[in-house]
């Protein structure tokens, strides 16, 4: 580490040049730890730009604490849509009401009270204690590691949730304790801005002088970030089913895995099917053959005690993808002749009702698919 007469100095220039290039973000406007927790979080998800507007209409529909503990499961969703890692949303819930129950509504200002809170890990503890109650704690998370990696050549696998710990410790020692949420906030944009993971342009930087990959021109070799385990593969056919009052079907997911608790069109997972003596399909099943649609038929019967007439022809296909899944989903529809009680959750839900229901990226890109008109 440097003697502290650089670390002062690395302070003042980072500090110098976030006091005039920061950016204008609105949760940069408060320091209510309510809605800097609730930035925080959106902001594990996704990018800054994308986040602005799903805090703005959050904050606005759930302005205290007291609101997020209060409310629906089914507005939080909505509010949450699109953003993914549903359970988030639903552990902050869980939180707030921690906060209310245990600290009278007042959000716990110690960072060891904070981090026993639902869903806060040390990162939005850190954020929290630092930018809210100015508490000199470390928020480290993939910029920031990407930061230290190249200043200080640090050949630690970034990916290793162990290499967080020696990150964290380094920040202990760097950190203005005058400015720490400001100095946190400092790297965070200095992550994502210039120190940035592609086109990075190091001769660019603030604090060029003190970034060792720079000056040893080893900065190529930074971060080191092994690459992932693969992600699994399943393979779905996906169901519009449509019942004569112009209602689609949809499934609730069971309460463990991806998606939990979401709705989505009716997923057949081929996988599944193939164990039950399924005849595989195709490779590229743009048409499901006759004996094929009988047994999915049968399936849908069976599992749902839905009567269908399937249209054989693929309407559509996509995929999506989450952390360590993909999701390779081929869509079908199909009209229901027949409803009677199956052993899985469904929901009947009318096009003009869609707005109403939150709906995960995946049931709203399979909805795009089922309704573009087909031209040939
Ligand atoms: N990324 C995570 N937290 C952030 C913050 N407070 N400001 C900007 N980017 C961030």
């Amino acid at each position: 580490m440097w003697e502290e007469g650089k670390i002062e100095a690395f302070r003042q220039r980072l500090l110098t040049w976030y006091d005039k290039q920061k950016r204008d973000l609105p949760w940069r406007q408060t320091s209510d730890p309510y809605c800097i927790w609730v930035s925080e979080i959106m902001l594990q998800q996704t990018q800054v730009n994308t986040v602005i507007p799903y805090y703005e209409r959050f904050i606005g529909t759930l302005p205290t604490i007291k609101d997020l503990a209060e409310a629906p499961e089914d507005v939080l969703l909505k509010l949450w849509e699109g953003l993914g890692y549903y359970s988030r949303v639903r552990n902050m819930k869980v939180a707030a009401n921690q906060v209310m129950n245990e600290y009278g509504g007042l959000f716990p200002t110690e960072h060891k009270q904070i981090l026993k809170l639902k869903g806060i890990g040390p990162y939005t503890a850190g954020a929290v204690s630092s930018i809210a109650f100015n508490q000199p704690e470390p928020a480290v998370d993939g910029n920031v590691m990407r930061v230290l990696s190249r200043l200080f050549e640090i050949d630690l696998d970034i990916g290793k949730a162990s290499s967080r710990k020696v990150f964290e410790e380094m920040i202990r020692l760097l950190i203005d304790p005058d400015r720490p949420g400001d100095f946190n906030q400092a790297l965070m944009d200095l992550g994502a801005t210039v120190c940035t993971p592609k086109n990075y342009h190091p001769e660019t930087s603030p604090v060029r002088d003190f970034n060792a990959s720079y000056l040893n021109d080893s900065w190529k070799n930074y971060p080191v970030k092994k690459s992932k385990t693969k992600q699994t593969e399943e393979e779905y056919i996906v169901l519009g089913l449509i019942n004569n009052q112009g209602e689609y079907a949809f499934e609730k997911r069971g309460s463990k895995g991806v998606l939990s608790g979401m709705l989505v069109f009716i997923m057949v997972d081929r996988s599944l099917l193939r164990q039950k003596n399924w005849k595989e399909f195709h490779q590229d099943p743009s048409v499901i053959e006759a004996n094929e649609l009988e047994t999915l038929t049968r399936y849908l019967k069976q599992e749902y005690g839905l009567e269908v007439n399937i249209k054989n022809e693929r309407k559509g296909k996509c995929t999506h993808i989450f952390s360590h899944l993909k999701w390779q989903l081929d869509i079908y529809e199909g009209m229901i002749l027949n409803e009677s009680p199956g052993s899985r959750e469904l929901h009947y839900i009318h096009p003009d009702a869609f707005d109403r229901h939150p709906f995960p990226v995946p049931t709203q890109k399979v909805w795009d698919l089922i309704t573009k008109i087909t031209l040939f």
